[in-house]
């Protein structure tokens, strides 16, 4: 029985996306290896948000190559670079790393399976002397379906069900349009068919992923839906999808990630309310404080306005909020980064995740100078860093 490996990186988008490709190899007859070194095919899903992760990813590439580390029972295996970084620097590695036999971007999934086999059945022939088929595939496009259909799951008490891919946001300093491409969503039936089916096999407790889950707007067609009263031209939005996930039975327990501030809405924040099923938590990343760098960052919405969503949030829900904040994009000066500060000072978040902003090749904030110096940039991560941990043990 052929052993796979698959090492991921970055995100809950990502482990999901491994999840399911785990399962469809799986399906296929493939077995699980413990390490790469015991594997015939590695995958190594990968992350191009910050140029950290992508240097970890192609540090792991790179030792999957010298002598030794992989001595696959008798030959070579077959390694895949997948994901993010696939789109972003696939051309550049397939040159640059000869051992790698695939390469696919995050559109192309559902694919993988059908390209190991081709090269499986190239090696075969050539009685694994020769590395004479290498394939890459870093097409943009919708997913096929069929990528969500096994029903392998690695936790046996919860699942994450992913509702759209890609984003069409544009925040300047962010790659994710560029590499998971524009907004694409899934159908809800498609949606509501995974959820139920995690239920049967005993899962009831359902994550819900998007770049931003209040970007769902699914224009119907030939649905009919109970939430629309059968009108065919109302779309559903987010709000809409997550009570038709609640009308299933049999689930206890339902939350989803991750919410933009500048479309997150009141009536989301009552539904959380009034529904016991939904988690009283909210990831509403604020990225900065400052108004001018939300501006350049094209955040779409000040400080003010933020606050006046979490003040919402505590008011209806009365729940916990984390959030994600970058220090260091270009111009940030220190009453830019006071301004953040006041932000995390006052909101008092369960988790902040604090980055040092990478400038990021093809996003747009990369024609703005990295002008904020690396010891700068430290400096302000800890500053937040020391303060968060601060309010997390209630000092
Ligand atoms: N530099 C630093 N942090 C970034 N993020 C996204 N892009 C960058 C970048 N270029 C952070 C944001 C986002 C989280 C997932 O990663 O805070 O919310
Ligand atoms: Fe990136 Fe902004 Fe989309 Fe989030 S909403 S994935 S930060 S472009």
């Amino acid at each position: 029985m052929p052993k796979i490996y698959i090492k991921t990186f970055g995100c809950q988008m990502n482990d999901r996306d491994s999840e399911a490709l785990l399962g469809l190899f799986l399906d296929k007859g493939y077995g699980v290896a413990e390490s790469a070194q015991e594997a015939d095919l590695v995958l190594v899903n990968t992350c191009s948000v910050r140029a950290h992760a992508e240097d970890r990813a192609r540090s792991y590439l790179g030792s999957l190559r010298k002598k030794g580390t992989v001595p696959i029972r008798g030959q070579s295996p077959i390694v895949g670079l997948i994901g993010c970084m696939a789109a972003n620097r696939g051309e550049e590695l397939f040159g640059r790393m000869p051992h790698i036999d695939l390469i696919c971007g995050p559109a192309s999934f559902a694919k993988i399976p059908g390209y190991v086999e081709r090269i499986v059945n190239e090696k075969r022939e050539t009685k694994g002397e020769g590395r004479n088929r290498r394939i890459i595939d870093i097409n943009d496009g919708e997913r096929q379906e069929n990528l969500y259909q096994s029903s392998f799951r690695a936790d046996s008490d919860k699942a994450q069900v992913i509702i759209s891919t890609g984003c069409s946001n544009f925040c300047s300093y962010c790659v994710v349009p560029y590499v998971r491409g524009k907004l694409r969503l899934r159908k809800p039936l498609d949606i509501i068919d995974e959820v139920k089916k995690n239920i049967s096999s005993g899962i009831k407790k359902i994550t819900l992923l998007g770049q931003n889950v209040n970007d769902y707007r699914y224009k119907l067609q030939a649905v009919k839906s109970q939430v629309t009263s059968g009108k065919r031209d109302t779309p559903i939005n987010f709000v809409m999808l997550l009570q038709m996930v609640l009308g299933i039975e049999g689930l206890e327990e339902l939350d989803f990630i991750t919410s933009q501030p500048k479309n997150t809405s009141k009536e989301l924040f009552t539904l959380i309310e009034k529904s016991p099923k939904i988690r009283k938590r909210l990831h509403l990343p604020f990225q900065s404080g400052s108004n001018r760098i939300l501006k350049l960052m094209n955040r779409g919405y000040t400080k003010e306005k933020y606050l006046q969503l979490v003040k919402d949030y505590k008011k209806i829900v009365g729940g916990t909020i984390s959030t994600d904040v970058i220090v260091g994009f270009p111009t940030e000066s220190d009453e830019d980064f006071n301004q953040t500060k006041d932000i995390i000072e006052k909101v008092k978040f369960s988790h902040a995740f604090i980055f040092k902003y990478s400038p990021r090749s093809t996003a747009k904030s990369f024609e703005l100078a990295d002008d904020v110096s690396a010891d700068i940039k430290i400096k302000r991560h800890k500053i937040l860093l020391d303060l968060q941990k601060k309010i997390s043990l209630g000092k």
